[in-house]
C-alpha cells in the first residue's frame, strides 16, 4: 500500500516518517514551501527526540518524500489528513479552514478505492460532512471513502507514540476501511496486541476531545487541590501520590504547578464546549470552562507569588525564567505557561531573563521583548527571583550550591514542584513549591 499524509507539522511529519518506517511507500504534503524543502532533505524543521534520525533514513531510502503538489497523492491507497485545526481569532470555535482546504486539495485527485482517514481533532460532525464532500465530487468513475483515525501522540513522545500507540479508533462506516487500517497498522497491532476499537465516524472524533478534556481536568482538579493545600498549609505532592496510588484514579498528570498548555489541550477543551453549545449539549460541558479557569488562575497565582517575593513591585526586579516551551523535551511554544508567565512579569516591569533549552527561538518569534540568556548559568546571574516554569532534565540537574552565589537574592519558585526542596534549602535557597508548605 501506498499512503499520503497532509500537513507535516508535529502530528502529520512525524506520521508521515513513521509510515515510511513500517514499509510504505510515502509522501508528506504541505503548502508550507519551507517546511516542505527542509523536511525533503531530511532535516525537521521542530524538536521531537528521536525524529531526526528515523527522518533522515526514511527520506534517504527514498521511501518517504515531501511535497506542496496534491497531485503527487494520485498512486496513494490511504491519505491521512493531519493539518491542524487552530482556535479561531474571534471565538473558542476550531478553525475548519485548513482541514477544508486539505480535503478539497486532495478529493480531485483520490484514485479509485482510496482511504481518506482523518487524523486531526476536529468538532464532531466534521467526519459526516467531509465524507459527503469526498463521495460528491470525486472524479467521475472514482470511488472513495473516508474514515476517520484520531491520533493521541504526545510532543516529546511523539516517535513512540506513532510505532507503538497505546490503542487504536477506527471510525469507519464500512468493513472495508476497517480492513485497510488494520493492514496499515498491522505492525503495532499484531506485535504490540494494541488494542482497536471500531466505531462510528461521531464518536471516533469525540473520543479524542473526550480524552483530552479528561487529562486537562484531571490536572486542573489537582491544581485545585493545590489551592486547598495552599490555603490549608497542606503538601499537594503527597496528596497526589497517596490518591494517585488508588488504580481507579493513577498518578499520572496529577503534577500540579503552573497548568496545561500546548497547542492542544487548552484549545481543544474550548473548540469542545463551542460545538456542544451548537449540538445543545452546552450545559453538558460547563465544567470546563472551570477546568480553563483554574488553569489560567495558575499563571496568574505564579505571577503574584513572584510580586510577593519581591515586596510588592515587580517593576525593574530581575526575574530570570527557566523555561519558555509549554513541556519539555519540545519546542513548542503554543500557549505555553511559561511564557505567558515570563510576558505578564515582563508588562508588569520585570527584568525577564529566559533560558529554554530548545523553545528560544520560537518564543523570540511570539515575545520578542524578553531577553533570552545563553544558559541557565547566564539566566540565572545576578536575578532577584528564580522562577521553573517547564521542567526539563536539565533544570532538575542544576546544583543549587553551585548558584547560589551567582544571584542576587536566593529565592525560587518551583512552578512545576519538579525541583528537590530539600537539596535548594539546604544549598541556602528560599525554595517555594506550588501547594506545598
Ligand atoms: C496532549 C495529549 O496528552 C495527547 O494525547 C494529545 O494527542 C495531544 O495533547 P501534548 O499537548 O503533547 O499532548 O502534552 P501533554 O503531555 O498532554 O501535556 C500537556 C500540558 O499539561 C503540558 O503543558 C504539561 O506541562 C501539562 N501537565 C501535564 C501538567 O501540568 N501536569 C501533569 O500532571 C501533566
Amino acid at each position: 500500500m501506498r499512503v499520503a499524509v497532509i500537513g507535516t507539522g508535529y502530528l502529520g511529519a512525524v506520521h508521515a516518517a513513521g509510515m515510511a518506517q513500517l514499509g510504505f511507500e510515502t509522501v508528506g504534503v504541505d503548502v508550507d514551501e519551507a517546511k516542505v524543502e527542509r523536511l525533503q532533505s531530511g532535516r525537521s524543521p521542530f524538536y521531537e527526540p528521536g525524529f531526526d534520525p528515523i527522518l533522515a533514513e526514511q527520506v534517504e531510502s527514498g521511501r518517504l518524500r515531501f511535497t506542496t503538489d496534491f497531485s503527487q497523492i494520485a498512486d496513494a491507497d490511504v491519505v491521512f489528513i493531519g493539518v491542524g485545526t487552530p482556535q479561531k481569532a474571534d471565538s473558542h470555535a476550531a478553525d475548519m479552514t485548513y482541514v477544508d482546504a486539505a480535503v478539497a486539495s486532495i478529493t480531485p485527485h483520490l484514485k479509485d478505492g482510496a482511504l481518506v482517514a482523518g487524523k486531526s481533532t476536529v468538532p464532531v460532525g466534521t467526519a459526516q460532512r467531509l465524507a459527503e464532500y469526498v463521495a460528491e465530487n470525486t472524479p467521475e468513475g472514482v470511488t472513495a471513502e473516508l474514515a476517520w483515525n484520531p491520533e493521541f501522540l504526545r510532543e516529546g513522545f511523539a516517535v513512540q507514540d506513532t510505532l507503538h500507540p497505546d490503542r487504536l479508533v477506527f471510525g469507519v462506516t464500512s468493513e472495508r476501511a476497517e480492513k485497510v487500517l488494520r493492514e496499515i497498522y498491522a505492525n503495532t497491532i499484531e506485535e504490540d496486541g494494541t488494542p482497536v476499537v471500531v466505531c462510528d465516524l461521531p464518536t471516533a472524533e469525540l473520543v479524542k476531545v473526550a480524552a483530552n478534556s479528561f487529562l486537562a481536568t484531571k490536572i486542573s482538579f489537582i491544581n485545585a487541590m493545590a489551592e486547598i493545600c495552599e490555603a490549608a498549609g497542606a503538601d499537594v505532592t503527597k496528596l497526589a501520590d497517596a490518591i494517585g496510588h488508588d488504580a481507579r484514579i493513577g498518578r499520572k498528570f496529577l503534577n500540579a504547578g503552573v497548568g496545561f498548555g500546548g497547542g492542544c489541550l487548552p484549545k481543544d477543551i474550548r473548540a469542545f464546549s463551542a460545538r456542544a453549545g451548537e449540538l445543545g449539549a452546552g450545559h453538558a460541558l460547563e465544567f470546563l470552562a472551570e477546568v480553563d479557569k483554574i488553569n489560567t488562575r495558575r499563571r496568574e497565582h505564579v505571577v503574584d507569588l513572584a510580586r510577593v517575593e519581591l515586596g510588592g513591585d515587580l517593576r525593574g526586579r530581575r526575574v530570570a525564567v527557566l523555561g519558555a516551551s509549554f513541556k519539555p523535551n519540545s519546542d513548542d511554544v503554543r500557549d505555553s505557561p511559561a511564557l505567558a508567565v515570563a510576558g505578564a512579569l515582563h508588562l508588569s516591569g520585570a527584568e525577564v531573563h529566559v533560558y529554554d533549552p530548545k523553545g528560544m527561538e520560537n518564543a523570540a518569534k511570539v515575545y520578542p521583548t524578553l531577553t533570552y540568556a545563553p544558559s541557565a548559568e547566564e539566566a540565572l546571574a545576578g536575578a532577584e527571583l528564580v522562577i521553573h516554569l517547564t521542567e526539563w532534565q536539565q533544570f532538575r540537574d542544576l546544583d543549587p550550591a553551585a548558584l547560589v552565589g551567582t544571584v542576587k537574592q536566593p529565592i525560587v519558585i518551583d512552578g512545576r514542584n519538579a525541583l528537590d526542596p530539600e537539596l535548594w534549602r539546604g544549598a541556602g535557597w528560599t525554595y517555594i513549591g506550588l501547594g506545598r508548605p
